[in-house]
């Protein structure tokens, strides 16, 4: 009988041994208290084109800390799958704690922003209207999938022309218009900013500078609002920005107008203030900051404009999207200067196949 208990607390000791044994790491070192569907991320934002810009855009929200997901899409497999491997390596220094990427749209699903960067970029000396129709096809594809995956996303449109493509994601989403903004003139703004700033050598947040209209040659700079500190630069130069003014400041506005050719010509492409400034975006519209950004937007009944076209003027943005826009008081050249902005930018869209 001794004998039998002896065999039988031998058996069950091995079987116990040899289920210890099968069992994996992760079993022995984590005891589960929860299982059960996995939540929906709740800050997550994907970029359509792993290019020089949207990788830009990619490693400036990362590194703001701003989303608990990062998507990626593009059209070359391998390179998005190198970006999406190299950025995964690096996840140990990041607060971002999933970073996915697939050629299907599905790997999208559930965005609160779809920040879209895909196309053909301006060759030197190429004009951003001259892109237009090559992107128009580009995005015929895209944005009907965004909105499939996530339909109440807020889409920044950055490729170029960025304010004719964000009409044209407009139309092709169907998403209403406070949720589609284009990156607009926040780029030029800030070029601006650190232009005159560099000049009168303060920090570029210190000075207030709006460049509003079309991003691109028919940008507005806003002269009669540009201060320090409450300063207006106007009433201390009255001729600021025109062609009567002795110090030429308006030779800034043309460095802005210029900056992107020449970087261009430089390095080939423009991607670091790009990024920078879409991260930017992000944090107002995630954050719901309701801060004050010049973004594209569609202008159709301001500024005697009657077109549909998207311009950028001063956007409150929240997590709602373009919550409002700032009625500024402009001169009666600054509107003009808008209304000519319109005018070059529907010229363009009217002429546009399948929208
Ligand atoms: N708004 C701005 O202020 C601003 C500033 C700089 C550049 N841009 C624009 O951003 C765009 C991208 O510039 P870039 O330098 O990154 O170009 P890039 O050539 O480096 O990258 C473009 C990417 O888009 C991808 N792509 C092409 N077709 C696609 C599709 N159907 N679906 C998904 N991905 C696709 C390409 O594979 C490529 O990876 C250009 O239109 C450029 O003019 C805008």
């Amino acid at each position: 009988m001794l004998i039998t208990w002896w065999y039988l607390y031998l058996a069950a000791r091995s079987i116990a041994k040899q289920s210890l044994k099968m069992a994996s790491i992760l079993q022995k070192l984590i005891t589960p208290m929860f299982s059960g569907p996995k939540e929906p991320p709740r800050n997550k934002v994907t970029v359509v084109g792993v290019g020089q810009v949207g990788m830009a855009c990619a490693i400036s929200i990362l590194l703001r800390e701003l989303v608990d997901e990062l998507a990626l899409v593009d059209v070359m497999e391998d390179k998005l799958k190198g970006e999406m491997m190299d950025l995964q390596h690096g996840s140990l220094f990041l607060k971002t704690p999933k970073i996915v990427a697939d050629k299907d749209y599905s790997v999208t699903a559930n965005s609160r922003i779809v920040v879209v960067t895909a196309g053909v970029r301006q060759q030197e000396g190429e004009s951003r209207l001259n892109l237009v129709q090559r992107n128009v096809n580009i995005f015929k594809h895209i944005v009907p999938q965004i909105v499939k995956y996530s339909p109440n996303c807020i889409i920044i449109v950055v490729s170029n022309p960025v304010d004719v493509l964000t009409y044209v994601t407009w139309k092709l989403s169907g998403l209403p218009m406070h949720r589609v903004i284009g990156s607009g003139t926040n780029l030029d703004s800030a070029r601006f900013r650190f232009l005159i700033a560099d000049k009168l050598g303060i920090h570029p947040s210190s000075f207030n500078g709006w460049i509003l209209g079309e991003h691109g040659d028919t940008s507005v700079p806003v002269w009669s609002g540009t201060n320090v500190a409450g300063v207006n630069l106007q009433t201390l130069n009255p001729d600021i920005g025109t062609d009567d003014d002795s110090e030429n400041w308006k030779e800034t506005h043309k460095m802005v107008v210029e900056s992107a050719y020449e970087v261009i010509k430089l390095k080939g492409y423009t991607n670091w203030a790009i990024g920078l400034s879409v991260a930017d975006l992000t944090e107002s519209l995630i954050k719901n900051m309701n801060r004050i950004h010049p973004v594209s937007t569609m202008v159709k009944g301001m500024y005697g404009i009657g077109e549909e076209v998207y311009l950028s003027l001063p956007c409150v943005l929240n997590n709602g999207g373009v919550a409002s826009v700032v009625n500024m008081t402009l001169t009666e050249s600054e509107v003009a200067q808008l209304q000519g902005s319109a005018s070059t930018l529907w010229d363009i869209q009217r002429d546009l196949k399948d929208v």
